[in-house]
C-alpha cells in the first residue's frame, strides 16, 4: 500500500509517529519559506508542513506541486503550535512534518476548483463528473446514498426478505411512460423493452412462492426530464405475499423510513409520527395536490358556496359552470405592493390561472380590494372568516371552471409563499401517506378510463360493484408516501385473480387480444395458484435527495444524465457504425430538418 494511515484520521494520539500518506493536493500555501499543503483522501484533510529545516529535499520537491496532484509523503505527526490549531478540521490539532515526498501523478490545471463548493455550471460539472465527485459535498452525497441502501438491505434482511435480481432486457412493463427499446440481433425486427419498473416480475415472484421480495432496482422511463426525474433511476422495489390490508405494507415502510432517518440523518426532526394518513380527497381540498408539503399551513379554502351571493362575475361564472373558487391566506403579507401582487398573478398564470383576486386586510382593519365592492358586507365577512383572515394578512383567490387549474395554481403559489416566508425548513421531515386515490380517470381525448396507477392495482373491495356501472366512484388500494412535497413511494394491493384482472383491462379499453399479447404471462400465472399480494416502490434517488437537502436527484446519482437525457461525460447517446446497424437489421430515418421559412416581400 502507498499509505500507512488515512489523512482524515490523524489525531493528537498519533503524535511522534512516522506515517506515510497518499492523496490529492487540496490546497497549498507558502509562508516565508515554509510550505503548507492540505492533503486530501476520502477520509478528509490533514495539514502537511515542509521546510528546509525539516528536510530540504522534501521541501524542494513540493515546490512544483500544484492543486490536485497525487502525492505520497512520509513524515512525523506533531501537534500544531499553540494558536494555529484549526477547530473546523477533525485533524486540526495536528500536522505532519514532511521528510520525504514522491509525486505519483501530476494534474493539469482543472476546469474548476474542486477544493471549494463554489457554484460551477452544471454542464461543466457533468462533463468532468469524476472531478465534480471529488468535491466534499458530492462525496458526502455518495456516502449517504450508500448508507441508506445498506440500512434498507439490513432492515429487510432481518425481516425475512430476500433480494432477487430481475432482468433488464425484458418486455414492456408499463408505468405510464414511454419505453426504452433494445433491438435484437438474433430476432430481426424484434425488440426488448427496458423495464419501467420490475412490477410484473415481482408479482410473478409472488406466484413463484418467494413471499418477501425486495430489490434495489434500476428502472427506465423515456419521459420529460425534471429535477426529480431521470431516464434511469433506482427504486427500492418490494412485494409481499399473503397481505390483504394496505396497512401491512404501509406499516413496514413506515418503520423502515423511521429507521433510515434515525440512523442516517439523526439531526433531522420528524414532524409527525406515526405518519398521518390522508385521503386523496382531503389533500386535494386542503393543499390542491396529491403530494402536499405538510411542514407549514397556508392551506387552501374552498369558497365556491359563498360566491353566488356576490356580484363578482368571474367567481360566479366559475361556480355556476361547476368550477371551483378557492383561496389561501398569505399570512402577514398585507404590505405587498401592487407590483408584487402582479408578479404573483403572473406566477399562477403559468399554471393556467386567468387571474389572481386579492383581499388586503390592512393592520388597521377592514378589507381593501378592487373587487370588494362586488361583495355584500356579510359575504365579505364570511370569506375572511373562512380563510381565518386577521389584520395584516393578504387573501389570494383563483376561480376556474377547471378544478385542476385552481388546485394546481394555488398549490404552486402555496409552495412559493412557503419558501418566501421561510416555512420550508430542510431539517424537518414531514412524511405522510395519501390513500383512497380514484382507481381510474376519464381521459376525454382517448375517450377511455385510464388507471391512476398501473393496471395491476386492486380496487378497494367495497367499491368493486361499481367497476362497470360507475367507474369514477371506485377507489384504488393505492398508497403514496409523500415527504416534504415530493412523492417518494407508491404501491398497492394487487389483483391476483384472472377474472378481475380481465375486468380491469376491459375498463381501461384494453381488448383481450392486446391484453393477452402484452400480459398473457401474467394472466396465465394468475391461474396457477397466485397468492394475494401487495407491494410498493420507493424512489431511492428522491429519498436520498431530500435527506441530503439537495435540490435535484442529479446531485445524488454518481453519473446522471442532464435535463436533455444526455450523458455529457461519455457523450451518450451517440451514433453507431453502419456495420452495427446492419447487424441489427436497422435503418435510421432521421427527422427532416425544419426548413427556414421562405423569405417574403
Ligand atoms: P411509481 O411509478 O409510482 O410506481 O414509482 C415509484 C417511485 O419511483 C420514483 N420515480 C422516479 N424517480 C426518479 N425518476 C423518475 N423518472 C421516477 N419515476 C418514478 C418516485 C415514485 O414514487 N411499480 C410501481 C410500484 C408498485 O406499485 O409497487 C411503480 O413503479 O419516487
Ligand atoms: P378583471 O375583472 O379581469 O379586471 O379582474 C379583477 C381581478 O380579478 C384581478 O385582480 C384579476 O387578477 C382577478 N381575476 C380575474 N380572473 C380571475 C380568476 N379566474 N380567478 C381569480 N381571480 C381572477
Amino acid at each position: 500500500m502507498y499509505k500507512t494511515h488515512e489523512c482524515g484520521t490523524l489525531r493528537p494520539q498519533h503524535q511522534g509517529q512516522t506515517v506515510t500518506l497518499a492523496g490529492w493536493v487540496h490546497r497549498r500555501r507558502d509562508h516565508g519559506g515554509v510550505t503548507f499543503i492540505d492533503l486530501r483522501d476520502h477520509t478528509g484533510l490533514v495539514q502537511i508542513v515542509a521546510s528546509p529545516e525539516i528536510n530540504p529535499q522534501a521541501h524542494a520537491a513540493l515546490e512544483h506541486v500544484r492543486s490536485e496532484w497525487v502525492i505520497q509523503v512520509q513524515g512525523t505527526v506533531r501537534r500544531r503550535p499553540p494558536g494555529t490549531e484549526n477547530p473546523k478540521l477533525p485533524t486540526g490539532e495536528v500536522e505532519v512534518a514532511v521528510q520525504q515526498v514522491q509525486v505519483l501523478n501530476p494534474a493539469k490545471p482543472l476546469p474548476f476548483v474542486v477544493s471549494k463548493d463554489d457554484p460551477v455550471d452544471e454542464s461543466v460539472r457533468l462533463k468532468y463528473r469524476y472531478l465534480d465527485l471529488r468535491r466534499q459535498r458530492m462525496q458526502r452525497n455518495l456516502r449517504l446514498r450508500y448508507r441508506v441502501t445498506k440500512l434498507i438491505r439490513d432492515f429487510l434482511d432481518a425481516r425475512g426478505f430476500i433480494e432477487v435480481e430481475t432482468p433488464i432486457l425484458f418486455k414492456s412493463t408499463p408505468e405510464g411512460a414511454r419505453d426504452y427499446l433494445v433491438p435484437s440481433r438474433l430476432h430481426p425486427g424484434h425488440f426488448y423493452a427496458l423495464p419501467q419498473s420490475p412490477q410484473q416480475l415481482k408479482q410473478l415472484l409472488m406466484v413463484a412462492g418467494v413471499d418477501k421480495y425486495f430489490q434495489i432496482a434500476r428502472c427506465f422511463r423515456d419521459e420529460d426530464q425534471r429535477g426529480d426525474r431521470q431516464p434511469e433511476f433506482t427504486q427500492l422495489d418490494l412485494e409481499m405475499a399473503f397481505v390483504d390490508r394496505r396497512e401491512d405494507i404501509m406499516d413496514l415502510i413506515e418503520a423502515l423510513m423511521l429507521h433510515i432517518v434515525r440512523q442516517a440523518v439523526p439531526h433531522k426532526r420528524l414532524l409527525a409520527e406515526p405518519f398521518p394518513r390522508l385521503t386523496y380527497r382531503e389533500v386535494m381540498a386542503r393543499f390542491g395536490t396529491d403530494r402536499p408539503d405538510l411542514r407549514f399551513g397556508l392551506e387552501l379554502r374552498d369558497i365556491t358556496d359563498l360566491v353566488d351571493a356576490s356580484d363578482f362575475r368571474v367567481f360566479k361564472a366559475a361556480a355556476q359552470a361547476g368550477g371551483l373558487v378557492k383561496g389561501l391566506n398569505a399570512k402577514g403579507l398585507a404590505g405587498y405592493s401592487r407590483k408584487q401582487i402582479d408578479e404573483l398573478t403572473r406566477f399562477v398564470g403559468q399554471y393556467g390561472a386567468k387571474g389572481l383576486a386579492y383581499f388586503i386586510l390592512p393592520p388597521e382593519g377592514g378589507v381593501k380590494s378592487p373587487i370588494a365592492k362586488f361583495f355584500p358586507q356579510g359575504v365579505l365577512q364570511r370569506i375572511v372568516e373562512r380563510l381565518e383572515g386577521q389584520p395584516g394578512d393578504l387573501l389570494l383567490f383563483v376561480a376556474d371552471r377547471d378544478h385542476e387549474v385552481v388546485n394546481e395554481s394555488l398549490a404552486r403559489l402555496r409552495l412559493l409563499l412557503g419558501d418566501r416566508l421561510g416555512l420550508r425548513d430542510p431539517n424537518t421531515l414531514a412524511f405522510a401517506w395519501v390513500i383512497d386515490f380514484p382507481f381510474a380517470y376519464w381521459d376525454p381525448e382517448e375517450q377511455r378510463w385510464d388507471p391512476s396507477q398501473h393496471p395491476f392495482t386492486m380496487p378497494l373491495p367495497e367499491d368493486l360493484p361499481y367497476l362497470e356501472t360507475d367507474p369514477g366512484r371506485v377507489r384504488g388500494t393505492q398508497y403514496d408516501l409523500v415527504l416534504n412535497g415530493n412523492e417518494v413511494a407508491g404501491g398497492s394491493i394487487r389483483i391476483h385473480q384472472r377474472e378481475l384482472q380481465e375486468r380491469v383491462f376491459r375498463l381501461i379499453g384494453l381488448d383481450m387480444d392486446t391484453a393477452r399479447q402484452q400480459f398473457g404471462h401474467m394472466l396465465e400465472a394468475f391461474e396457477y395458484g397466485a397468492p394475494p399480494h401487495g407491494g410498493i416502490a420507493v424512489g431511492l434517488d428522491r429519498l436520498v435527495m431530500l435527506l441530503a437537502d439537495e435540490p435535484s436527484i442529479r446531485e445524488v446519482i454518481a453519473f446522471p444524465k442532464n435535463q436533455a437525457a444526455r450523458d455529457l461525460m461519455a457523450g451518450a447517446p451517440s451514433p453507431v457504425t453502419e456495420e452495427q446497424l446492419r447487424e441489427l437489421h436497422i435503418r435510421v430515418v432521421l427527422p427532416e430538418k425544419e426548413e427556414p421559412p421562405a423569405a417574403t416581400g
